[in-house]
Protein backbone atom coordinates (compact mmCIF):
# COMPACT_ATOMS: atom_id res chain seq x y z
CA UNK A 1 0.00 0.00 0.00
CA UNK A 2 2.00 3.42 -0.79
CA UNK A 3 1.20 5.97 1.19
CA UNK A 4 -1.16 8.54 0.89
CA UNK A 5 1.22 11.26 0.43
CA UNK A 6 2.88 9.32 -2.61
CA UNK A 7 -1.01 8.72 -4.42
CA UNK A 8 -1.43 12.46 -4.13
CA UNK A 9 1.83 13.15 -6.22
CA UNK A 10 1.35 14.74 -10.35
CA UNK A 11 1.12 12.80 -12.90
CA UNK A 12 3.49 14.00 -15.70
CA UNK A 13 2.35 13.97 -18.94
CA UNK A 14 4.89 15.05 -21.99
CA UNK A 15 4.20 16.30 -25.76
CA UNK A 16 6.43 18.11 -28.48
CA UNK A 17 4.22 21.18 -27.90
CA UNK A 18 0.84 22.10 -27.24
CA UNK A 19 -0.71 18.66 -29.08
CA UNK A 20 -0.66 16.71 -25.84
CA UNK A 21 -2.77 18.67 -24.64
CA UNK A 22 -6.16 17.12 -25.66
CA UNK A 23 -4.56 14.02 -23.91
CA UNK A 24 -4.39 16.09 -21.01
CA UNK A 25 -7.93 17.34 -21.50
CA UNK A 26 -9.13 13.99 -21.03
CA UNK A 27 -7.10 12.88 -17.75
CA UNK A 28 -8.51 15.67 -16.41
CA UNK A 29 -12.00 15.12 -17.30
CA UNK A 30 -11.89 11.46 -16.81
CA UNK A 31 -9.92 11.29 -13.48
CA UNK A 32 -10.11 14.78 -12.23
CA UNK A 33 -8.46 13.52 -8.64
CA UNK A 34 -5.04 14.22 -10.09
CA UNK A 35 -2.86 16.99 -10.38
CA UNK A 36 -0.41 17.26 -13.80
CA UNK A 37 2.58 18.78 -14.59
CA UNK A 38 2.04 18.86 -18.14
CA UNK A 39 5.64 19.63 -20.14
CA UNK A 40 5.37 20.42 -23.72
CA UNK A 41 8.70 20.73 -26.18
CA UNK A 42 7.63 24.34 -27.91
CA UNK A 43 11.33 25.15 -28.68
CA UNK A 44 12.04 21.91 -30.80
CA UNK A 45 8.59 20.88 -32.33
CA UNK A 46 7.96 19.05 -34.29
CA UNK A 47 8.75 15.72 -33.87
CA UNK A 48 7.12 14.34 -36.33
CA UNK A 49 9.51 14.97 -38.89
CA UNK A 50 12.84 14.14 -37.01
CA UNK A 51 15.05 10.86 -36.02
CA UNK A 52 14.31 8.21 -34.08
CA UNK A 53 17.37 9.24 -32.45
CA UNK A 54 16.30 12.68 -31.95
CA UNK A 55 13.33 12.09 -30.73
CA UNK A 56 14.79 9.61 -28.19
CA UNK A 57 16.98 11.91 -26.55
CA UNK A 58 14.64 14.41 -26.31
CA UNK A 59 12.35 12.50 -24.66
CA UNK A 60 14.67 10.89 -22.46
CA UNK A 61 15.87 14.77 -21.02
CA UNK A 62 11.93 15.37 -20.63
CA UNK A 63 11.45 12.56 -18.59
CA UNK A 64 14.34 13.57 -16.41
CA UNK A 65 13.34 16.67 -15.96
CA UNK A 66 9.60 15.40 -15.11
CA UNK A 67 10.94 13.18 -12.38
CA UNK A 68 12.41 16.23 -10.88
CA UNK A 69 8.88 17.31 -10.38
CA UNK A 70 8.03 14.42 -8.26
CA UNK A 71 5.48 12.87 -10.45
CA UNK A 72 4.56 9.61 -9.54
CA UNK A 73 3.53 7.99 -13.17
CA UNK A 74 4.54 9.30 -17.27
CA UNK A 75 2.24 9.61 -19.97
CA UNK A 76 3.98 10.14 -23.33
CA UNK A 77 0.90 12.21 -24.53
CA UNK A 78 2.94 12.11 -28.29
CA UNK A 79 2.19 9.93 -30.83
CA UNK A 80 6.20 10.14 -32.23
CA UNK A 81 7.73 10.16 -28.93
CA UNK A 82 5.45 6.74 -27.77
CA UNK A 83 6.39 5.04 -31.55
CA UNK A 84 9.84 5.99 -31.21
CA UNK A 85 11.16 6.20 -27.67
CA UNK A 86 9.38 3.71 -25.27
CA UNK A 87 11.59 1.05 -24.87
CA UNK A 88 14.61 3.42 -24.17
CA UNK A 89 12.21 5.46 -21.28
CA UNK A 90 11.21 2.05 -19.86
CA UNK A 91 14.60 1.65 -19.31
CA UNK A 92 15.21 5.18 -17.60
CA UNK A 93 12.31 5.17 -15.08
CA UNK A 94 10.91 2.54 -12.69
CA UNK A 95 7.42 4.72 -12.57
CA UNK A 96 4.86 3.54 -14.56
CA UNK A 97 5.05 4.78 -17.53
CA UNK A 98 2.20 4.83 -20.76
CA UNK A 99 2.27 6.17 -23.99
CA UNK A 100 -0.78 6.69 -26.26
CA UNK A 101 -0.28 4.22 -29.44
CA UNK A 102 -1.11 1.08 -27.44
CA UNK A 103 -4.02 1.92 -25.76
CA UNK A 104 -5.38 3.47 -29.67
CA UNK A 105 -4.46 0.13 -31.53
CA UNK A 106 -6.28 -2.02 -28.68
CA UNK A 107 -9.63 -0.02 -29.19
CA UNK A 108 -9.29 -0.09 -33.05
CA UNK A 109 -8.55 -3.62 -33.37
CA UNK A 110 -11.44 -4.35 -30.74
CA UNK A 111 -13.43 -1.94 -32.81
CA UNK A 112 -12.97 -2.97 -36.73
CA UNK A 113 -15.63 -5.47 -38.14
CA UNK A 114 -14.38 -5.94 -42.08
CA UNK A 115 -10.94 -6.25 -40.81
CA UNK A 116 -9.67 -2.81 -42.01
CA UNK A 117 -8.43 -0.31 -39.92
CA UNK A 118 -6.48 3.48 -41.34
CA UNK A 119 -4.47 5.36 -39.20
CA UNK A 120 -3.52 8.60 -39.57
CA UNK A 121 -0.43 10.82 -37.79
CA UNK A 122 3.34 12.20 -38.48
CA UNK A 123 5.51 11.06 -40.90
CA UNK A 124 7.23 9.65 -37.96
CA UNK A 125 4.77 7.94 -36.43
CA UNK A 126 3.57 6.66 -40.31
CA UNK A 127 6.70 5.25 -41.16
CA UNK A 128 7.42 3.38 -37.89
CA UNK A 129 4.66 1.09 -38.67
CA UNK A 130 4.08 0.89 -34.87
CA UNK A 131 0.02 1.08 -34.88
CA UNK A 132 0.29 -1.90 -37.23
CA UNK A 133 2.25 -3.94 -35.27
CA UNK A 134 -0.05 -3.44 -31.91
CA UNK A 135 -2.78 -4.01 -33.27
CA UNK A 136 -1.16 -7.21 -35.68
CA UNK A 137 -0.34 -8.21 -31.83
CA UNK A 138 -4.41 -8.46 -30.81
CA UNK A 139 -5.16 -9.83 -34.80
CA UNK A 140 -2.82 -10.31 -36.94
CA UNK A 141 -5.51 -10.90 -39.80
CA UNK A 142 -6.22 -7.27 -39.71
CA UNK A 143 -4.98 -4.91 -42.94
CA UNK A 144 -3.78 -1.88 -41.70
CA UNK A 145 -2.98 1.37 -43.91
CA UNK A 146 -1.21 3.97 -42.27
CA UNK A 147 -1.31 7.73 -43.88
CA UNK A 148 0.69 10.70 -43.18
CA UNK A 149 -0.70 13.93 -43.03
CA UNK A 150 1.86 16.74 -42.06
CA UNK A 151 0.27 19.46 -42.96
CA UNK A 152 -2.77 18.68 -40.25
CA UNK A 153 -0.09 19.83 -37.44
CA UNK A 154 0.11 23.01 -38.83
CA UNK A 155 -3.67 23.62 -39.49
CA UNK A 156 -4.63 22.67 -36.39
CA UNK A 157 -1.78 24.99 -34.94
CA UNK A 158 -3.04 27.98 -37.24
CA UNK A 159 -6.88 27.39 -35.37
CA UNK A 160 -8.35 26.14 -38.81
CA UNK A 161 -10.48 23.83 -37.22
CA UNK A 162 -13.41 23.92 -39.46
CA UNK A 163 -12.44 25.76 -42.51
CA UNK A 164 -12.67 24.68 -46.52
CA UNK A 165 -9.18 24.92 -46.58
CA UNK A 166 -8.81 22.02 -43.73
CA UNK A 167 -11.78 20.43 -46.02
CA UNK A 168 -9.59 20.46 -49.00
CA UNK A 169 -6.89 19.08 -47.62
CA UNK A 170 -8.22 16.47 -45.38
CA UNK A 171 -10.23 15.23 -48.42
CA UNK A 172 -7.17 15.00 -50.29
CA UNK A 173 -5.39 12.98 -47.61
CA UNK A 174 -8.10 10.34 -46.64
CA UNK A 175 -9.40 9.74 -50.36
CA UNK A 176 -6.92 6.39 -50.33
CA UNK A 177 -8.16 5.03 -46.71
CA UNK A 178 -11.87 5.73 -48.13
CA UNK A 179 -11.27 3.47 -51.32
CA UNK A 180 -9.35 0.91 -49.26
CA UNK A 181 -13.04 1.04 -47.52
CA UNK A 182 -11.61 0.94 -43.96
CA UNK A 183 -14.44 0.88 -41.42
CA UNK A 184 -12.33 2.20 -38.26
CA UNK A 185 -9.56 5.41 -38.12
CA UNK A 186 -7.16 5.81 -35.54
CA UNK A 187 -6.50 9.48 -35.21
CA UNK A 188 -2.89 8.50 -34.47
CA UNK A 189 -1.55 12.37 -33.59
CA UNK A 190 -1.93 14.58 -30.83
CA UNK A 191 -3.85 17.25 -32.79
CA UNK A 192 -6.19 15.43 -34.96
CA UNK A 193 -8.84 15.15 -32.07
CA UNK A 194 -9.10 18.99 -33.11
CA UNK A 195 -10.44 18.40 -35.84
CA UNK A 196 -12.12 15.23 -35.68
CA UNK A 197 -15.40 16.60 -37.20
CA UNK A 198 -13.87 17.57 -40.56
CA UNK A 199 -12.40 14.36 -40.44
CA UNK A 200 -15.58 12.45 -39.63
CA UNK A 201 -17.71 14.57 -41.92
CA UNK A 202 -15.28 13.32 -45.01
CA UNK A 203 -15.14 9.63 -43.70
CA UNK A 204 -18.97 9.19 -43.42
CA UNK A 205 -21.28 7.44 -40.82
CA UNK A 206 -19.34 4.01 -41.60
CA UNK A 207 -16.58 4.82 -40.25
CA UNK A 208 -15.69 4.54 -36.56
CA UNK A 209 -13.12 7.56 -35.38
CA UNK A 210 -10.82 6.27 -32.27
CA UNK A 211 -9.01 8.97 -30.38
CA UNK A 212 -5.64 7.71 -28.60
CA UNK A 213 -5.97 10.68 -26.34
CA UNK A 214 -9.44 9.15 -24.68
CA UNK A 215 -8.38 5.56 -24.63
CA UNK A 216 -4.85 6.71 -22.84
CA UNK A 217 -6.85 8.26 -20.36
CA UNK A 218 -9.02 4.99 -19.20
CA UNK A 219 -6.00 2.94 -20.04
CA UNK A 220 -4.16 5.63 -16.99
CA UNK A 221 -7.05 5.04 -14.82
CA UNK A 222 -6.60 1.30 -14.69
CA UNK A 223 -2.61 1.82 -14.52
CA UNK A 224 -3.25 3.86 -11.70
CA UNK A 225 -5.43 1.81 -10.00
CA UNK A 226 -3.60 -1.49 -10.58
CA UNK A 227 -0.52 0.41 -8.64
CA UNK A 228 -2.75 1.74 -5.86
CA UNK A 229 -1.77 5.24 -7.32
CA UNK A 230 -5.25 6.50 -7.68
CA UNK A 231 -5.00 10.27 -6.11
CA UNK A 232 -8.06 9.47 -3.44
CA UNK A 233 -9.10 12.91 -3.13
CA UNK A 234 -9.32 16.26 -5.25
CA UNK A 235 -6.20 19.14 -4.60
CA UNK A 236 -6.82 21.29 -1.64
CA UNK A 237 -8.34 24.44 -2.52
CA UNK A 238 -5.88 27.25 -3.80
CA UNK A 239 -3.71 24.26 -5.15
CA UNK A 240 -1.72 24.49 -7.85
CA UNK A 241 -3.57 21.42 -9.63
CA UNK A 242 -2.21 21.84 -12.95
CA UNK A 243 1.19 23.37 -13.77
CA UNK A 244 2.43 23.34 -17.56
CA UNK A 245 6.33 23.97 -18.64
CA UNK A 246 7.63 24.38 -22.00
CA UNK A 247 11.01 24.72 -23.44
CA UNK A 248 9.90 28.11 -25.44
CA UNK A 249 6.96 30.67 -26.22
CA UNK A 250 5.63 30.47 -23.07
CA UNK A 251 2.69 32.94 -23.55
CA UNK A 252 2.23 31.61 -27.25
CA UNK A 253 1.55 27.99 -25.68
CA UNK A 254 -0.56 29.34 -22.72
CA UNK A 255 -3.17 31.24 -25.36
CA UNK A 256 -3.56 28.27 -27.27
CA UNK A 257 -3.66 25.82 -24.03
CA UNK A 258 -6.21 28.62 -23.15
CA UNK A 259 -8.23 27.67 -26.19
CA UNK A 260 -9.02 24.04 -25.39
CA UNK A 261 -9.27 23.75 -21.96
CA UNK A 262 -11.44 24.88 -19.89
CA UNK A 263 -9.47 25.44 -16.58
CA UNK A 264 -7.43 28.83 -16.68
CA UNK A 265 -4.32 27.74 -17.11
CA UNK A 266 -2.65 30.78 -14.84
CA UNK A 267 0.88 30.57 -16.06
CA UNK A 268 3.36 28.42 -18.26
CA UNK A 269 6.99 28.48 -17.20
CA UNK A 270 9.71 28.11 -19.40
CA UNK A 271 12.66 25.92 -18.11
CA UNK A 272 15.89 24.70 -20.05
CA UNK A 273 15.26 21.05 -21.22
CA UNK A 274 18.55 20.70 -23.00
CA UNK A 275 20.68 20.48 -19.43
CA UNK A 276 18.44 17.76 -18.59
N1 LIG B 1 2.69 15.61 -30.98
C1 LIG B 1 3.03 15.08 -32.29
C2 LIG B 1 2.42 13.67 -32.43
O1 LIG B 1 1.43 13.33 -31.82
C3 LIG B 1 2.57 15.99 -33.40
C4 LIG B 1 3.35 17.26 -33.52
C5 LIG B 1 4.80 17.02 -33.86
O2 LIG B 1 5.13 16.62 -35.00
O3 LIG B 1 5.62 17.22 -32.99
O4 LIG B 1 2.95 12.88 -33.16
Amino acid sequence: MEALEYRERPVGVFDSGVGGLTVAREIMRQIPNEKIVYFGDTARVPYGSKSRETVTRFSEQIVRFLQTQQVKAIVVACNTASAYAMDALEKEIDIPLIGVVKPGAKVAAETTKNGRVGVIGTEGTIGSGIYSSYIHQIRPEVQVTGKACPLFVPLVEEGLWEDPVTDEIASRYLSELIDIGIDTLILGCTHYPLIRKTVGRIMGDGVTLVNPAYETAVELKALLSEHNLLSPSPPALGENRYRFYVSDAAEKFKRFANSIIKYGILSAKTIPIEEY
